[in-house]
């Protein structure tokens, strides 16, 4: 490959599988890669709260940049949080150690609306700010711009924090469809703010995350929530950016969040990449979908589930290698670097 094919983000592997085009090796990078399994993230993280470190831009440049001089992943993602966009337009909430994000005031009447004005870029300066100090040390690897889905965004919202059942959510839905919609409407209008931002800093491809989404039937998804997905996703159409949807649970939902306007569709570890490609159609490209905890298991084991991941995702339109879910905060990074290079030397040629 001559140097100048390598030379910017658009060429790269990633974007190129993304829009289905032909690869030199399949492109792979980790849903949670940057902070969580990495000592130098938790040293540069002491003494700093999570969403004060979302806002400082050379933390977030730093953290953004570790997975990718470490495990020479194709891609590097934005350091930060789904709910940075809220705390940005004045919501109060806080990001607790080992919970998650808590809602001060849950979100459950039509005064509650008042709480989410309209995202405009000067609500996250240190976005911009922090995406162009990544691009500078990054060269060709492409950047992932990211924002919560208005799904799950909705749901910390109405629960107040995490949820295992997302019983107030539904409740929400179904007995308020009209509050709901309204809450949805202005939940895509801050992602598809923040997406925006993103990629007009200078992200190559972003990702849509609807981790929670697969609670729910497709019924509900088409009617309740695919609208709003679309519209956080269609903010950024003119922007030629590569859009990803990634949920899980969600294999009964694949084809119709393909059909909320993405790219590529995330596939969680509970569905085959073939079986995904067989509800997707050829439209699509997949993303996925190796289990995170088989990163716990003995290498051969490993090296066989990577190896008929690589090979699967082979058969699709483009295939971006990833994990199921998020990487778990106990993983073994070089087990992770060990993936990246048996994904690279499996896919080559
Ligand atoms: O994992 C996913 O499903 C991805 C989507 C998602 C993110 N944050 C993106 C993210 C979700 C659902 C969240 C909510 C959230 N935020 C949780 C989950 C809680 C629950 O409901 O179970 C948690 C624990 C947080 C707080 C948080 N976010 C911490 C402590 C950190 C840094 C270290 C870590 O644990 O990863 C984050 C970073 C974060 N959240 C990233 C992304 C894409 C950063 C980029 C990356 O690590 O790749």
């Amino acid at each position: 490959m001559t140097p100048s094919s390598t030379k910017s983000p658009r060429d790269s592997a990633l974007v190129r599988a993304a829009r289905r085009q032909s690869v030199p090796h399949t492109p792979v990078w980790f849903m949670r890669q940057a902070g969580r399994s990495l000592p130098e993230y938790r040293k540069v993280r002491e003494g700093v709260a999570m969403l004060d470190s979302c806002r400082r831009p050379e933390l977030v440049a730093e953290i953004t940049l570790q997975p990718v001089r470490r495990h020479g992943v194709d891609a590097a993602i934005l350091f930060s949080d789904i709910v940075v966009p809220l705390a940005a337009v004045g919501v109060e909430l806080d990001i607790v150690p080992g919970v998650g994000p808590v809602i001060a005031q849950p979100f459950r009447t039509h005064a509650d609306l008042d709480r989410l004005p309209e995202l405009t870029p000067e609500h996250v300066p240190y976005i911009t700010e922090a995406v162009g100090m990544v691009l500078a040390e990054l060269g060709a690897t492409p950047l992932i711009g990211f924002a919560g889905a208005p799904f799950t965004l909705a749901s910390y919202l109405v629960e107040g924090g995490p949820s295992k059942n997302h019983e107030h959510t539904k409740a929400m839905m179904h007995g308020d469809p009209e509050l709901w919609q309204e809450l949805c409407a202005r939940l895509a209008q801050i992602a598809g703010a923040f997406l925006r931002v993103q990629a007009q800093a200078g992200a190559s491809v972003v990702q849509l995350f609807d981790s929670w989404v697969g609670v729910l039937s497709r019924k509900d998804y088409e009617t309740y929530v695919q609208p709003h997905s679309r519209a956080a996703l269609s903010a950024v159409d003119d922007l030629d950016v590569p859009k990803i949807h990634f949920g899980t649970g969600t294999g009964e939902l694949l084809a119709a969040m393909g059909a909320a306007g993405a790219d590529v569709v995330g596939v969680d570890f509970r569905t085959s990449l073939t079986d995904a490609r067989a509800r997707l159609g050829d439209g699509y490209a997949v993303q996925g979908n190796l289990d995170p905890a088989l990163l716990f298991a003995p290498w051969p084991a490993l090296e066989r589930a990577v190896r008929s991941i690589v090979t699967e995702g082979a058969q699709a339109p483009g295939h971006i290698f990833n994990l199921g879910h998020g990487v778990l905060p106990d993983t073994d990074p070089e087990v992770l670097t060990r993936v990246v290079d048996l994904v690279h030397e499996a896919s080559a040629g």
